[in-house]
């Protein structure tokens, strides 16, 4: 093999016994894929402050430019696009990466579950064939709490049952497979975070512009003199509405610095619910969102949505033992953030 260098020997005669390059001094340069996006750029931010270089590819389809810091070079196109992702790792040195860059719209994944399959397994397979070309053995990605479905249970951990109910969650589900074989078969280290319901902003330049989730929904009812509408009030919970485990997107972004640390000191391969621990129900949520605002928020009832679990909520205790994360801010925390974001962006537009 006249011009395979040593990483790839090594990967391909003794998948177990893989050496992982070290990393130069302060974590060396980690690939964020979907950098520019609302989660990417917060991750972003964490890995410069903790002492990593960062290197974004992007396709922008969703994400923004202007989200990546100027000191961290930006390469726009598809994970897709194999070759563009190996010349990226190499001409970067890189050492590690994030992969956040997927579609995560459930109700899109219903009318269109081909192209999540093609975006997500399809992006998540050309990622690591990119990575094997270029001998990088570490991968933190984004799984999603999508992947348990409708739970029995409403405390879900690492070992509960998974039964997703939409392409999405399929699809993040089929990518934790594939990197988990991948891993087995090639030695590369990895930790697959499960996300639960990720929310606010670590600074109002960054809000979630996701047009599906709870919070920017209800702002936007807010902002356009329309009620907010709660999906169905007759849920067996303590207020009748739905709950769920709402994290901020700033100790989101820590736990994926928590991860590349880890995969930097040894090997690894596991999957981590990233959530608090906590549920809040929709009511909860609002209420907290009208503390932030300093005015009621009218709500009505309306149908319940298809497919909607009644309650689940993380628990993060792996997190916790494995890479050292835990949350640390609260609901109010997260509405805060999420209407200092709003207030911003309404002051500059197309932020
Ligand atoms: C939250 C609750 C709705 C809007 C998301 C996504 C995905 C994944 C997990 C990362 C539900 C209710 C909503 C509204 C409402 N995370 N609701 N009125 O469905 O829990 O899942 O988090 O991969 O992001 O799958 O999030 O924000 O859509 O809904 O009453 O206008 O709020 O019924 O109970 P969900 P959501």
């Amino acid at each position: 093999m006249p011009n395979m260098d040593r990483t790839h020997v090594m990967i391909l005669c003794m998948p177990h016994e893989i050496v992982h390059p070290t990393p130069p001094v302060g974590g060396g340069t980690w690939l964020v894929t979907g950098g520019a996006g609302y989660i990417g750029s917060h991750v972003i931010g964490a890995l410069l402050a903790d002492g990593f270089d960062a290197v974004v590819i992007d396709d922008l389809s969703s994400g923004r430019a202007s989200r990546v810091s100027a000191s961290v070079p930006l390469v726009v196109g598809s994970v897709l696009d194999t070759a563009l992702v190996t010349k990226t790792l190499q001409d970067h040195e890189v050492v590690g990466v994030v992969h956040l860059a997927a579609r995560k719209a459930v109700g899109e994944s219903m009318e269109r579950p081909l192209w999540y399959y093609r975006e997500n397994v399809g992006g998540m397979m050309s990622l690591l064939d990119a990575m094997t070309q270029a001998g990088v053995t570490r991968l933190v990605h984004s799984s999603s709490a999508a992947v348990y479905g409708e739970s029995e249970l409403t405390q879900v951990d690492e070992d509960s049952p998974t039964s997703p109910i939409s392409p999405y969650g399929e699809t993040k589900l089929v990518c934790e497979w594939m990197v988990r074989d991948y891993g087995l078969a090639t030695g590369c280290s990895w930790y697959g975070l499960r996300y639960f319901n990720v929310a606010g902003a670590g600074s109002p330049d960054l809000g979630d512009t996701a047009v599906a989730n709870l919070i920017p929904l209800v702002l936007r009812a807010v902002e356009s003199g329309r009620p907010a509408q709660i999906f169905g009030a007759d849920y067996a919970t303590a207020d009748g509405t739905c709950i769920r485990d709402y994290v901020h997107v700033a100790d989101l972004a820590v736990a994926h610095v928590a991860a590349a640390r880890h995969l930097i000191k040894g090997p690894a391969s596991e999957i981590l619910n990233i959530g608090t621990g906590r549920g809040a129900s929709v009511r909860e949520v609002i209420t907290a969102l009208e503390h932030a605002l300093g005015e009621p928020i009218p709500a009505v009832v309306t149908d319940r949505r298809p497919g909607d679990p009644p309650a689940y909520w993380a628990v993060p205790r792996r997190a916790e033992e494995v890479i050292g994360w835990r949350a640390t801010r609260t609901l109010q925390d997260i509405a805060d953030s999420a209407v200092a974001a709003w207030r911003y962006s309404k002051l500059s537009p197309g932020n």
